[in-house]
């Protein structure tokens, strides 16, 4: 979808969209547009009582006689005074999924009422219908034309269109990231190996970022047993990805780093899943594609930041040459893991990555993403990803960045006695504790016992990962979730 910005206008063809504020008031484009039309507007609003105006509640009118305009829609954006950048995307998500439902090919927005920065508000706005308006349609292909999104081009008008058109540029890029992550977790398995998500990252050389690959063979001399172990039952080749943006002041200063989770497909290993549901587990790498996402939006923004980006791959299969519950591996810490059961195999993966970031980079912050256990869903269900951290600063920078742009996170735990309940009868520590309980505490526990003293934070995504139903920015499907909330973290802590 094209996305234009333009001093408001009537448009000759296409949806014309216009603003209704909270108890049906009208915007100047809304009052406007009634009087050019005899009246349509209040006469409709005369004949929908239960359209209040509310912010997200839209009216699709008639088409006016206005030379071949398709159609008026009424944008209820609620009290003006209350609407802030969050706000403005979901209205703009909500109504491009509104056009897309109708088929309207060409829809134009004026954007106005609304207090503060016109421009912010129109840049959000677009931001919100372009993050709706993806989809993952590579495997389609016989659809039919009344199923697919309709929608080819919006112009969204205000007063200063081009400090809007400024706005956006940024907020596009941003969409760019959340578009690859959300491709990268759509993609099947089958597609999606370890060496196929390695060449996807190296494809982000062309936004100016640094990309190596690590193999197998460069792994072992790092003594990198943990995380390759969890591979060793798959044909594919596990790779680790270091992606580098140096935007900052110097190049010298500590990056901030950001590691990722990247089990390509998680079957449990030896410890195998069930059957119902296994297919979920394509996205078991959401963690690295939100890093790549995040990395790949850093870039093409240029982020006046140094970060690195490192993506732990590797498909989690149980076969002849599997690692078995018991077995015990060295990882690239020098600390040894009784791996009791291979389920538990992001940990491991981590395990590696964590210690390879903090020993090569020095950062000033490390944060990892992981789908990492299913008792995060239990204790948060699906609208909050846990966060664990070892610094309550990064914590509460963390959950800022979150709720300003709707990734929200709830802190959690960490402490001795759950420490304790890790260590092995046989190595230094054990990859799962000998009940169920507090389990994404437990796995938190174990990353921090390969994490020294720089300030440190685990988020732990299984719950957000993935969405069943359609939201107002997130259609269905991989969600994309950690790109938006990095992206801010960045501006916030290292831009400033
Ligand atoms: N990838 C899973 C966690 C997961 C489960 C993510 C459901 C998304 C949805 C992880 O590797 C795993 O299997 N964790 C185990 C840990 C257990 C063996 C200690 C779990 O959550 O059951
Ligand atoms: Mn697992
Ligand atoms: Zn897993």
């Amino acid at each position: 979808m094209k996305v234009s910005f333009s001093a408001p206008s009537i448009p000759k063809t296409g949806a014309l969209v216009v603003a209704v504020l909270a108890e049906r008031k009208l915007s100047p484009a809304a009052a406007d547009l009634d009087q050019r039309t005899g009246g349509l507007i209040s006469r409709s609003l005369a004949a929908n009582q239960r359209f209040k105006g509310a912010r997200e509640e839209i009216l699709s009118l008639a088409p006016p006689a206005i030379p071949d305009l398709s159609r008026i829609v009424l944008l209820g954006l609620g009290d003006a005074e209350k609407i802030d950048g969050k706000a403005m995307q979901r209205v703009g998500g909500v109504l491009l999924a509104h056009l897309n439902q109708v088929g309207e090919e060409k829809a134009a927005v004026i954007v106005d009422a609304v207090e503060g920065s016109l421009a912010e508000a129109a840049a959000d706005l677009a931001f919100g219908g372009l993050l709706r308006a993806y989809r993952f349609a590579k495997y389609r292909t016989n659809e039919k034309p009344e199923r697919m999104p309709s929608m080819a081009k919006l112009t969204v008008m205000c007063e200063g269109a081009g400090a809007a058109r400024k706005a956006f540029a940024s907020r596009e890029r941003l969409a760019q990231g959340v578009y690859l992550a959300r491709d990268l977790v759509s993609e099947p398995a089958n597609v999606l190996t370890p060496p196929a998500f390695a060449a996807r990252c190296l494809e982000l050389r062309d936004d100016g970022l640094d990309v190596e690959v690590l193999d197998e063979k460069a792994m072992r001399k790092l003594g990198m047993r943990a995380l390759l172990a969890v591979g060793q039952g798959s044909s594919a080749e596990s790779h680790l990805v270091v992606m580098r943006w140096g935007g900052g002041k110097s190049k010298s200063d500590p990056p901030a780093t950001f590691v990722g989770k990247g089990v390509t497909f998680d079957t449990g290993g030896l410890s195998l899943k069930p059957p119902a549901g296994m297919e979920e587990m394509k996205w078991d790498m959401a963690g690295a594609g939100a890093v790549v996402g995040a990395m790949r939006a850093l870039a093409r923004r240029k982020a006046k930041a140094n970060v690195v980006g490192i993506v732990g791959l590797v498909e989690n299969m149980p076969s002849g040459s599997a690692q078995r519950p018991g077995d015990v591996v060295a990882s690239a810490s020098g600390r040894t893991i009784e791996v009791l059961n291979t389920d538990a195999e992001g940990r491991l993966v981590l395990a590696d990555a964590l210690w390879y970031a903090q020993n090569r980079f020095k950062p000033s912050v490390m944060i990892d993403l992981a789908t990492l256990t299913g008792a995060i869903m239990v204790s948060l269900g699906l609208h909050k990803a846990g966060l664990f951290a070892s610094d309550d600063r990064l914590a509460h920078e963390l959950i800022a960045a979150g709720d300003a742009v709707g990734e929200p996170l709830w802190r959690m735990p960490l402490g001795k006695e759950y420490d304790a309940e890790i260590d092995s009868d046989i190595a230094d520590v054990k990859n799962i504790a000998s009940h169920r309980w507090g389990g994404s505490i437990i796995g938190a526990q174990f990353l921090k016992r390969f994490v020294n003293d720089v300030p440190w934070a685990h988020l732990d995504i299984a719950g957000v990962a993935w969405s069943k139903k359609d939201a107002p920015t997130v259609p269905k499907g991989g969600t994309g979730f950690g790109v938006r909330l990095l992206d801010r973290f960045v501006a916030a802590r290292c831009e400033r």
